[in-house]
């Protein structure tokens, strides 16, 4: 469990984390999103006692970071792959880390193996690409068998079997009853991978829910229908509040009605049914939404006209 209360860091007059509370809770994979510049690695860091808060605290397992006894068996953190001495093998890294932290010399072998990194173990971790960094950075956070793990941005540069190989690792973290949490600017990511959500904005709580939640709460939500009749159809489901738009010849995608209400409405007009099914919004098109009023840095979207938003 990580528990915030009321955390706030400002760095001289900008406020880039301000007044979190939540609980990240146990067995389950919480994803934390927000635009570069939201405040996901700064909060990270007051977790691990890298940066002392402005105000409030940040809790693991109920004791501030600097309290623990033993940290990397109580949390484990890959926050920058790149923060490895380069002249050092990938082995003796995680023996140096093991030994600081009374953990057994053995369990630097598990970790490897867990990784995939056992065959360049020997290897000058400065030869390491991006993706071997991040699986040395992840066994690291991984060799004190700690309850709670905390992951910043961890698919960054990774190619497609890496990306699938953290998104199964993560889930099979939560599934052991671990505290996962991890954060990402990539939502089609975070939908395959995360259970919760606890979304930020210029360093504000913006949303803290299950995913599933988050996408029913979008507007994008619809119903597709095809009618022989769908001119007709149109003028009814308007009448009843829904917002309809063509998506085709005889195709409309419904909003703001229920999928019964639709195939109802269409029974009662005697308009015939080709089609009637659900499209989900996708968590980008929920999250757009929802933060659509706290990117930092907003440029057009291409294609979209000046001044469209
Ligand atoms: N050491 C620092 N000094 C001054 N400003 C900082 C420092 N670290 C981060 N910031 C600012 O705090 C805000 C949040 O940054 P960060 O936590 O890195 O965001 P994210 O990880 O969500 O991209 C940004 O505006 C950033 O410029
Ligand atoms: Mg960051």
């Amino acid at each position: 469990m990580i528990t915030l209360r009321g955390l706030t860091k400002r760095y001289g007059d900008k406020t880039a984390v301000r007044d979190l509370t939540l609980d990240i809770a146990p067995g389950r994979v919480t994803g934390f999103l927000g635009p570069n510049g939201a405040g996901k690695s700064t909060t990270m860091r007051m977790i691990l006692g890298l940066d002392r808060p402005s105000a409030g605290e940040a809790l693991v397992g109920g004791r501030p970071y600097g309290r623990l006894r033993h940290p990397l068996r109580e949390v484990g953190a890959l926050l920058d792959a790149k923060a490895v001495h380069p002249g050092r093998s990938a082995r003796r890294h995680l023996l140096a880390m093991a030994r600081s932290n009374g953990i057994a010399a053995g369990r630097v072998e598990e970790v490897l193996a867990t990784v995939g990194l056992q065959a360049v173990a020997g290897k000058r971790a400065g030869s390491f690409s991006l993706g071997m960094g991040q699986r040395l950075g992840i066994a690291g956070a991984l060799l004190g068998d700690p309850a709670v793990v905390m992951f910043d941005e961890p698919v960054n540069g990774l190619d497609p079997d890496g990306v699938l190989w953290v998104r199964r690792l993560m889930r099979s973290l939560a599934a052991e009853g671990r505290t996962v949490f991890v954060s990402s600017h990539l939502m089609s990511e975070m939908q395959l991978t995360a259970d919760q959500l606890v979304v930020i904005g210029k360093g504000r709580l913006i949303a803290d829910a299950p995913v599933a939640e988050v996408i029913a709460g979008s507007s994008r939500n619809a119903v597709r229908v095809r009618s022989p009749r769908s001119r007709e159809l149109v003028a009814r489901l308007e009448a009843e509040g829904a917002e309809v738009r063509r998506a085709g010849e005889d195709a409309l995608m419904v909003a703001g009605l229920p999928m019964e209400r639709v195939g109802l409405i269409a029974y009662q007009g005697g308009a015939p049914l080709l089609e009637l099914s659900a499209v989900a919004a996708s968590l980008e098109e929920a999250y757009m939404e929802l933060t659509g009023a706290s990117v930092e840095y907003a440029a057009p979207l291409p294609g979209a006209g000046t001044g469209a938003r």
